[in-house]
């Protein structure tokens, strides 16, 4: 993990360093005016969250948590281990809002906290998760503020063709669990043939073990994809095959 961050730290540029206009335009658009977006519900419900001490059994269906895998865990654990964080939250809702992203799908809610970032701005957002106590409590923190969202409680290979094929169009994926070399690039495969050109293919956590930073790699070398960026912790990936292939290193 230090390894990748100093290799981050070197390589990672700003607006300067970008020649591609699209790449540009999302550095200053989106990177650059996610600080200032206006998150305060989602924010408050985060705090709330952070003092609720009742403790529920969770089902691990992914790589499990570094931080122990005891099966019962307090709400507020899951908040500080699991959730999104503030600045990259941040960066999924202005990403949706600057591009009037319609249709958005998550791998693995946790608690809602990614979901309700991108459910401010989308049309509609459909997200996975396992654990049926997690998946209960999600649902039960963010339904009656967001009518956009379908929670769906299943394991992610098992209900992903479905819900692929449901959709009538994807504008963003955002996967964020399972983080593993072999399921990454079998949910990446199956979201390459359903993504249009300009679909936003997100990946949470790849520099997180040895397993992720290999698919991460292998998925900006596929020739279906021509833009990829990274930040120390997320990668975006993109078709726009119009666009000659490149990778970005970004400062963030
Ligand atoms: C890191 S958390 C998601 C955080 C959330 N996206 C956010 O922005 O706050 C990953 C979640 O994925 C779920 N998960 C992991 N592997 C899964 C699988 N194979 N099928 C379904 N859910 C899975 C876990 O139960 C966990 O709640």
């Amino acid at each position: 993990m230090l390894k990748a961050y100093i290799s981050y730290r070197k390589n990672a540029v700003n607006a300067h360093g970008i020649h591609s206009p699209f790449v540009f335009e999302f550095y200053n658009e989106v990177v650059l005016k996610a600080k200032a977006l206006d998150d305060e519900y989602i924010q408050h419900v985060r705090r709330t969250l952070l003092k609720d001490n009742r403790e529920i059994e969770i089902t691990d269906l992914g790589q499990g948590s570094k931080k122990g895998n005891s099966n019962s865990r307090k709400i507020s654990e899951l908040v500080k281990v699991q959730a999104v964080d503030r600045k990259y939250g941040r960066l999924l809702g202005r990403l949706v809002s600057y591009y009037k992203l319609d249709t958005c799908l998550e791998l693995g809610t946790s608690l809602g906290i990614g979901t309700a970032h991108m459910a401010e701005y989308a049309k509609k957002v459909i997200t996975i998760e396992g654990c049926p106590n997690i998946y209960s409590e999600a649902k039960k923190f963010w339904s009656p503020r967001f009518g956009n969202i379908e929670f769906v409680n299943a394991e992610f290979s098992s209900v992903l063709p479905q819900v692929l094929s449901s959709m009538d169009k994807l504008d963003l994926v955002y996967i964020d669990g399972n983080h593993g070399y072999e399921p990454t690039m079998d949910y990446f495969k199956q979201i390459l043939s359903k993504a249009h050109n300009d679909t936003f293919i997100i990946f949470d956590d790849i520099n997180w073990s040895e397993g992720m930073r290999r698919a991460w790699d292998e998925i900006c070398s596929s020739k279906e994809i021509h833009v990829s960026m990274e930040f120390f912790r997320m990668g975006i990936v993109l078709k726009r095959h119009e666009q000659a292939k490149e990778h970005f290193v970004l400062k963030f």
